[in-house]
């Protein structure tokens, strides 16, 4: 099973917004293993996206993460960093097809809701860095009529 960081950006708590897209989340078979709502601090924020700090948006990428709460959590599942990336949908909300997280409710390339790990690498890294404390372990009812050997 797959672990995965999901973070429920500025603009999706404001829009109040979580709790559509984490139902989306937990209808396709996802299981919640951490979550938390936090002010972000500018250190954090910076590690996270350390990867763009050369591009042009990083400064205006920071001041929008760092500007509102967010709720960011952990996932487990079949192919869980691939699953969420494909709910997503695509970066630029104006582009993302209709069906996607983004594409039904973005329409915007930086104010687009919700992170997803990129890859296994990515997840480890950000889950170390946002869950110092660790996930939890739990077996959720029905669990087999989810998923294949489960
Ligand atoms: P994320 O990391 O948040 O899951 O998004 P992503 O992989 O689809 O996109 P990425 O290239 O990693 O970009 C990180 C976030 O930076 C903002 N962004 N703004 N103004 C711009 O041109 C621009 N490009 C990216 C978005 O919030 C994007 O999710
Ligand atoms: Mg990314």
């Amino acid at each position: 099973m797959q672990h995965t960081l999901i973070i429920l950006k500025p603009d999706c708590v404001q829009r109040r917004l979580a709790g559509t897209v984490l139902a989306r989340f937990e209808a396709k078979g996802l299981k919640l293993v951490g979550m938390k709502l936090i002010q972000v601090s500018k250190a954090l924020a910076e590690q996270h996206y350390a990867e763009h700090a050369a591009r042009p948006f990083f400064g205006g990428l920071i001041d929008f993460i760092t500007g509102g709460p967010v709720i960011v959590g952990v996932l487990e599942g079949n192919e869980a960093i691939s699953v969420v990336r494909n709910l997503l949908g695509a970066t630029n909300g104006a582009a993302a097809a209709p069906g996607t997280v983004r594409g039904d409710f973005s329409i915007s390339k930086q104010n687009n809701l919700v992170h997803g790990s990129d890859s296994p690498e990515s997840a480890a890294r950000e889950i170390a860095l946002w869950f110092p404390e660790g996930v939890v372990s739990y077996d959720i009812a029905g669990s087999t009529w989810v998923f294949d050997g489960a």
